[in-house]
C-alpha cells in the first residue's frame, strides 16, 4: 500500500509508516495545483496545509483515506471525499496548546507592543516614550468565542494571566460556565459588549463563516484586542479591516485570507498599511512538540485504519 506525505512530517513518522510495511513518498514541495492532475498510485495520503480539491479526489482512483495532519479540515473538499468514499481523517487536540500559546503571545504582544518595539530596533531606533504605554492584562475581561479544546488551553493560561472570562460556544450552557469558573454569554455579541479582548476559537464551517461579524466587531470597546488563531472565515475580513483602519481596536491574526498557496513566498495584503495590527504567519501549531503529536496521532490513525481494513 503506497501511502503519500504531501507536507512536511518529521522524520520519525515517516520511519514509522515505514515500519508499517507501507510505501512511503514524501514530497512536501508538492503544490495543491500539482496535486490536481491526481495520485494515480496512492491508498492513503498524509496532508496538512495543502488543499485538496475535487479535482484531485475524482483524479486519484486508488485513494482511501486522507489524513489531515492538523485539526481543521477546511481544506479538504470533504463532500467529493465522501461521494467518492474517501475517508478523510483528522488529529484534533494535538496541537491545541500550540495555538493557546500563541494566542496568549498576540494578547501579550499588542499590550506591550513586541512586534513594534522589534522592528524599530532593527531599524535603528530606540522609543521608550512611545512604548511604554501599555495598558497591563490583569483584571481585564477575555472573550472567548468557541470553546473547544483550543479556547480551554487558552482559558487555562488567561486565568495565569489574572484575566476574567466570558465565553459563548453552542456547547456551553451556563452550569458548565460556572463549573469552569468562567462567565457566561448568550451570543458572540454578547461576548463582544463585555470583553476587553476578543478571541475566536472555532472550526471553520458554514455555521461559523463570518461568525465575527461587522455587528460583532461594532460591539467591541474602543481600545479592544481581536486575536484569530483559527481561521480567517471565521470573521468577516472587510468589517475588520474597516474596524482597524477607524484605528478603534487592534488585532493580532494568525490568519488572513489569501494567504500565499504554499506558506513561503510574497504577501500582499491591506493589513500591511496598518499599525494596529500584528500578524503572524499562520504558525499556531507549528512547534516542534504540537507537530510530534500530531505525526504520532496520524500514524496511529493509519495503523488503525490498518489493523480495522477499512
Ligand atoms: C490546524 O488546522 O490545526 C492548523 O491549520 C494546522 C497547520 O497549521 O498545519
Amino acid at each position: 500500500m503506497k501511502v503519500f506525505v504531501a507536507d512536511k512530517l518529521p522524520q520519525q513518522a515517516i520511519d514509522e509508516l515505514k515500519e508499517l510495511g507501507l510505501d512511503v513518498e514524501f514530497d512536501p514541495s508538492v503544490t495543491s495545483s500539482k496535486l490536481d492532475q491526481g495520485l494515480d498510485d496512492t491508498d492513503i495520503l498524509i496532508v496538512r496545509s495543502t488543499e485538496l480539491t475535487e479535482t484531485f479526489i475524482q483524479n486519484s482512483p486508488r485513494l482511501m483515506l486522507i489524513i489531515r495532519a492538523g485539526a481543521g479540515v477546511n481544506t479538504i473538499d470533504i463532500e467529493a471525499a465522501s461521494n467518492a468514499g474517501v475517508y478523510v481523517a483528522n488529529c484534533p487536540g494535538q496541537n491545541s496548546i500550540a495555538v493557546a500559546e500563541l494566542t496568549m503571545g498576540l494578547i501579550v504582544s499588542l499590550d506591550r507592543y513586541i512586534a513594534d518595539n522589534v522592528s524599530d530596533f532593527r531599524n535603528g531606533k530606540w522609543n521608550k516614550k512611545v512604548y511604554g504605554k501599555a495598558d497591563g492584562l490583569f483584571g481585564k475581561t477575555l472573550g472567548i468565542v468557541g470553546v473547544g479544546q483550543i479556547g480551554q488551553e487558552v482559558i487555562k493560561r488567561a486565568k495565569a494571566f489574572g484575566l476574567d472570562i466570558v465565553a459563548w460556544s453552542r456547547s456551553l450552557t451556563p452550569e458548565i460556565a460556572e463549573e469552569m469558573e468562567i462567565g457566561y454569554a448568550d451570543s458572540a455579541e454578547e461576548v463582544a459588549g463585555q470583553c476587553d479582548i476578543l478571541s475566536v476559537h472555532l472550526a471553520m464551517t458554514p455555521d461559523t463563516k463570518g461568525i465575527i461579524s461587522k455587528k460583532v466587531l461594532s460591539l467591541l470597546k474602543d481600545g479592544a484586542f481581536f486575536i484569530n488563531t483559527a481561521r480567517a472565515g471565521v470573521v468577516d475580513e472587510d468589517a475588520l479591516y474597516e474596524e482597524l483602519k477607524s484605528g478603534r481596536i487592534k488585532a493580532g491574526l494568525d490568519l488572513i485570507e489569501n494567504e500565499p498557496e504554499y506558506k513561503q513566498g510574497e504577501v500582499e495584503s491591506r493589513f500591511q498599511e496598518l499599525d494596529n495590527v500584528q500578524v503572524t504567519h499562520h504558525i499556531g501549531a507549528s512547534t516542534k512538540q504540537a507537530q510530534l503529536a500530531v505525526a504520532s496521532d496520524a500514524v496511529d490513525i493509519v495503523r488503525g485504519y490498518l489493523e480495522e481494513g477499512e
